[in-house]
């Protein structure tokens, strides 16, 4: 097949890690007979930089000419003044809400070897595999908000309309059904309203999905939850904010904030991947970075943009066979060894890719 994806490298260790994914991203087509077309836009910090604005219109058109977007991290200590009238962030909300992306599938799971680098007891990462659903295009985020003229008072407003829970919620339902048929929903429906229009609605769904499993947590508990008994999880769907923080604690489950990937999806095929990392502005440069999230995130653009299950389950696989056989970046390096540098650790998951079996 033909596909164009276009590369927002994004600023930090972004260049980095996306120059790797997309380097892989070449073997695959060329494995499988695919033709892919990158194409690099400005995105972020350095968008800021050469044009003042983190989402300028040619980066714009970049990514509604591709069927995918492949990014990296946006953001870094230069821009990092949160009274300044542009900010890397705003380029990331509005590509979110350009295209309309409401479903962020964040999945984390708990490599056995790397259970070592995790703060818990091993033995609680066994069989962990969650996936969470972020709502990601509504809420806090992108509610009414206000500073007032005298500065001593300011709000954020949360709002949820019935039809953006149902369409978040179908995504769980029907990722749970591929899955172990269990969704947990996460709220705070005790004191939100917008929480409790969150739990009527997602009961709604479940009417249609009698096969799955839909239970509800509170976020405070769940927070808490999570880390004592991570392996009772399956798919966790969540509002905006909480899924950001959510997904954050997350990550510790995994051994390194490097290793998990993130896709978001609207209606269609198209979709934006990303690592959930951010820019690591004190490792950039540095050839240091962990590449995985990335590689994974690619794994999941074949999945999901372009239906290319067999070569998202090769690089998923590559992935896995290089960490067997003890590749590790810095991150995630057993104490005492020094770890591979992203370059090497790369050409470790080219050598695991060319070894897995095409069929
Ligand atoms: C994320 C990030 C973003 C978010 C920030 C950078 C705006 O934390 O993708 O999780 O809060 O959504
Ligand atoms: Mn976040």
């Amino acid at each position: 097949m033909h596909a164009t994806i276009t590369v927002l490298p994004g600023d930090g260790i972004g260049p980095e890690v996306t120059s790797i994914a997309v380097s892989l991203l070449k073997d695959i087509a060329a494995r499988y007979g695919h033709s892919f077309t990158f194409n690099e836009a400005m995105f972020g910090g350095c968008a800021i930089d050469a044009y003042g604005d983190s989402f300028p219109p040619a980066t714009v058109k970049a990514c509604e000419s591709a069927n995918a977007v492949l990014l990296g991290a946006v953001g870094g200590p230069k821009w990092s003044d949160p009274t300044a009238k542009v900010r890397p962030e705003q380029g990331l909300l509005r590509l979110r809400s350009h295209f309309g992306l409401f479903a962020n599938l964040r999945p984390v799971k708990a490599y056995p070897m790397l259970a070592g680098h995790a703060p818990l007891r091993a033995e609680l990462l066994e069989n962990v595999d969650i996936l969470f659903i972020r709502e990601l295009t509504g809420g806090i985020y992108f509610g009414p908000r206000q500073e007032q003229g005298d500065g001593d008072t300011a709000w954020d407003t949360m709002i949820y309309t019935v039809a953006e829970v149902e369409r978040v919620a179908e995504v769980a339902f029907k990722a749970a059904r591929m899955r172990r048929s269990y969704v947990l929903s996460v709220d705070k429906a005790n004191v939100l309203a917008s929480s409790r229009l969150w739990r009527r609605t997602i009961n709604q769904v479940a009417e249609r999905y009698p096969d799955v499993k839909v239970e509800h947590a509170l976020v405070d508990a769940f927070a808490m939850q999570m880390i004592k008994t991570p392996s009772r999880y399956d798919v966790v769907v969540a509002e905006n904010m909480f899924g950001d923080i959510l997904t954050d604690e997350s990550a510790v489950l995994s051994g390194s904030l490097g290793m998990l990937p993130s896709a978001s999806l609207g209606t269609g095929k198209f979709g934006v991947y990303e690592p959930i990392h951010g820019s690591a502005p004190d490792i950039a440069g540095r050839g240091i970075a962990n590449p995985t999230g990335t590689i994974l995130s690619a794994a999941m653009l074949l999945r999901h943009s372009l239906g290319l299950e067999a070569e998202a389950l090769a690089l998923e696989n590559a992935v896995q066979a290089a960490l067997e056989a003890g590749a590790r970046t810095g991150d995630i390096a057993e104490p005492g060894k020094p770890g591979l540098g992203s370059a090497e650790y790369a050409e470790r998951v080219r050598a695991a890719l060319a070894a897995v079996k095409i069929g």
